[in-house]
């Protein structure tokens, strides 16, 4: 297919196509894909339309992401190679992100590295609900020229809105409670947030509020759910109080190993998550949310 060089183009990676064309069919841009064959000793080979126009969306989500980085910079570099001037990297969910520091002598601040990384090819980041704690702004992490993080609180307040049996929202940690509130505020429902401590990977323990609970319609609420080891901490604490239902609630379901089992376990009924990751759970799409960010 013949392109102008001023025809903006979204760019999708094989697991992500189906979303990728749906941001290209919401925003009205062409849409082709990224090819990608993995030799047998591991080793990638990405292949990109041989002509790009000046501005090109790479689309990809940073979930097992270091396979997915490696190939993400060759066509990054490729794109810059074959026209495009202007790189947007559209990733609903970001990589990365835990590590801000070097929380032990001679670790490597992962965040800011990768970040860099980015930053050398791509002039703009758009991403969802990013894990920042200790960094406070986006572009901190990731110092692309314009660095956008949207929140998909909107879009989980209208779902629960249309599910329209008033239920009380609990976030499992401090960090969580900005996302939490987020969801709630629209939506004019009750919210409370637990405390927790982490001692490792898979050992969390959780402190809840004092709160009526019993009867009630409970989501729990966070950014990602990951091992399921906090939320089925949670989970598990809230299903000895009897509630009417148990839910989850995330943006980002990595869902890794028996994490479904494990919340399963705990009592949890159902589980909701975006697109963000494709996953089974998904029930809130964001390519709404992208497509009006991708212009903006
Ligand atoms: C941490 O602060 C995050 O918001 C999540 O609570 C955490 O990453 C979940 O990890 P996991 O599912 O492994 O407990």
């Amino acid at each position: 297919m013949t392109r102008g060089p001023d025809t903006p183009l979204i760019l999708g990676f094989p697991e992500y196509r189906e979303p990728a064309r749906r941001l290209a069919a919401q925003t009205g841009l062409d849409y082709a894909d990224i090819d990608i064959h993995t030799f047998p000793d591991g080793e990638s080979r990405v292949r990109l339309p041989q002509q790009l126009p000046h501005q090109v969306f790479l689309c990809r989500s940073l979930d097992q992401p270091n396979r997915k980085l490696v190939e993400l910079e060759l066509a990054a570099a490729a794109a810059l190679q074959l026209g495009a001037r202007r790189l947007t990297l559209v990733a609903p969910y970001l990589c990365y992100m835990r590590q801000d520091t070097a929380f032990h002598p001679g670790e490597a601040v992962s965040q800011r590295i990768i970040g860099a990384l980015l930053a050398r090819r791509f002039e703009r980041l758009i991403t969802v609900d990013p894990h920042l704690h200790r960094t406070r702004k986006l572009q901190d992490a990731v110092p692309v020229r314009e660095a956008i993080a949207l929140s998909a609180a909107p879009a989980m307040a209208a779902y629960l809105e249309r599910r329209n049996d008033n239920p009380l929202l609990i976030g499992p940690d401090e960090e969580s409670a900005q996302w939490v509130k987020a969801i709630a505020t629209p939506a004019r429902l009750d919210y409370a947030v637990a405390r927790k401590q982490r001692r490792g990977d898979r050992d969390v323990r959780i402190r809840l509020p004092e709160l009526a609970v019993t009867g009630r319609r409970v989501v729990l609420v966070d950014d990602v759910v990951s091992t399921g080891h906090t939320l089925a901490e949670a989970a598990r604490q809230l299903h000895a109080r009897h509630p009417a239902s148990l839910s989850v609630m995330v943006t980002h379901a990595l869902l890794v190993g028996d994490a479904m089992q494990r919340l399963q376990a705990a009592g949890v009924d159902d589980v909701c998550s975006t697109d963000s990751i494709l996953h089974a759970t998904n029930r809130v799409r964001l390519d709404g949310l992208l497509a009006a960010a991708l212009f903006g």
